[in-house]
């Protein structure tokens, strides 16, 4: 006994949404885009309710936190080694002692996105001011050149305070650069139409002018990771770090399901790459945007509806997570022989 649910409904005719009524979904996939949304409290009860309810399977719950991000990462073997050193930001010595390792640091917020509230700090030994700091602005970043660490400290405390978040610091890294300019790689994995992780795509953003990171909106801009790999490593090494970026999206993915709460049919990821061809995970979001290529994009979508087919008829809720019972679900044989 199907209920049914309220939806809307895009008319092309119209080009409009009209409210109407559905079968009620066996599979929802979370797509509220906002952190503030997803905190409202009759959200938080519908998704609440939606998770409890043994006849419907809810993707993509949650947001990621940057820091339970890097803790997960950390438990694994297989993906420790591509994530840079990282703490969580509480007090001064945090800083102090992690700069006694690495020369650059990226300072973010857990809850970041699009680059909001990002810092670096660099030692520069030989200088008078020792310590630039660097905060990301709307466009660009700007340069604070500081004598000591209490100095830096100091900003960073009231960065932090004004955005009402905690921050998590990171070992930097130099990365691969094209006329000197960085660039990183946004990869978007999915479940394919055998329920398997797979890698749908990857572009490069080449970071803008004086910015610390790649973002688009921020001046950087979208390349080719191709072109821009082999104009830097040669033809061979290019296709090795091209190999390895494969890989290692799919063991994150795979380690990230593993020991999040809840299932996921897909997301993107960050990653760099530095001079040597190492490859390097920033960070993972279990609400991609729209992919700016379209032929990820148009292939994304192909695979979202993809494993709703399997899960509909392959899955059930007794799935484990990275591997599924066949078992059928007997609902869904009711829904599909009626
Ligand atoms: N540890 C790091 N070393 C070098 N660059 C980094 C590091 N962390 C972040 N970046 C740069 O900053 C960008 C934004 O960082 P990210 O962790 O993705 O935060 P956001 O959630 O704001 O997008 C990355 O895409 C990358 O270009
Ligand atoms: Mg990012």
């Amino acid at each position: 006994m199907l209920r049914a649910s309220r939806a809307l409904l895009y008319r092309k005719a119209t080009d409009s949404w009209v409210k109407t009524w559905f079968p009620r979904p066996t599979i929802i996939y979370n797509r509220i885009p906002q952190r503030e949304d997803e905190r409202l409290p009759h959200v938080k009860r519908k998704l609440a309710a939606i998770a409890r309810d043994p006849d419907i399977r809810l993707f993509n719950r949650r947001f990621f936190n940057k820091w339970s991000l890097f803790q997960w990462l950390h438990e694994n073997s297989a993906t420790k080694a591509y994530i840079p050193e990282t703490k969580k930001l509480t007090e001064p010595e945090v800083l102090s002692k992690l700069l006694t390792k690495h020369r650059l640091l990226y300072l973010k917020p857990v809850r970041g996105k699009a680059g909001v509230g990002i810092m670096t700090v660099k030692v520069q030994p030989e200088k008078k001011m020792p310590y630039r700091l660097q905060i990301q602005e709307e466009k660009g970043s700007k340069t604070y050149h500081c004598a000591s660490l209490k100095t830096v400290w100091a900003k960073v405390s009231s960065q932090s305070e004004a955005l009402g978040e905690p921050y998590i610091a990171q070992q930097g890294i130099t990365l691969a650069a094209v006329n000197e300019r960085p660039f990183d790689l946004r990869a978007l994995v999915q479940k394919n139409s055998r329920g398997k992780w797979e890698l749908t795509g990857f572009g490069a953003r080449v970071a803008g002018d004086s910015s610390i990171t790649t973002h688009v909106p921020r001046g950087g801009y979208i390349d080719d990771p191709q072109k821009l790999l082999v104009s830097i490593f040669g033809q061979e090494k290019a296709r090795k770090v091209l190999r390895k970026v494969k890989n290692t999206t799919l063991k994150v993915a795979r380690q990230i399901e593993r020991s999040s709460d809840g299932s996921l049919c897909e997301m993107s990821m960050d990653l760099g790459v530095d001079q040597t061809g190492h490859v390097w995970f920033f960070e993972a979001n279990s609400k991609p945007m729209k992919f700016d290529e379209p032929h990820i994009r148009n292939k994304s979508l192909q695979r979202i509806f993809q494993y709703s087919v399997f899960l509909h008829r392959h899955g059930s809720r007794q799935e484990h997570k990275g591997g599924l019972h066949l078992e059928r679900d007997k609902r869904m044989a009711i829904a599909e022989s009626r």
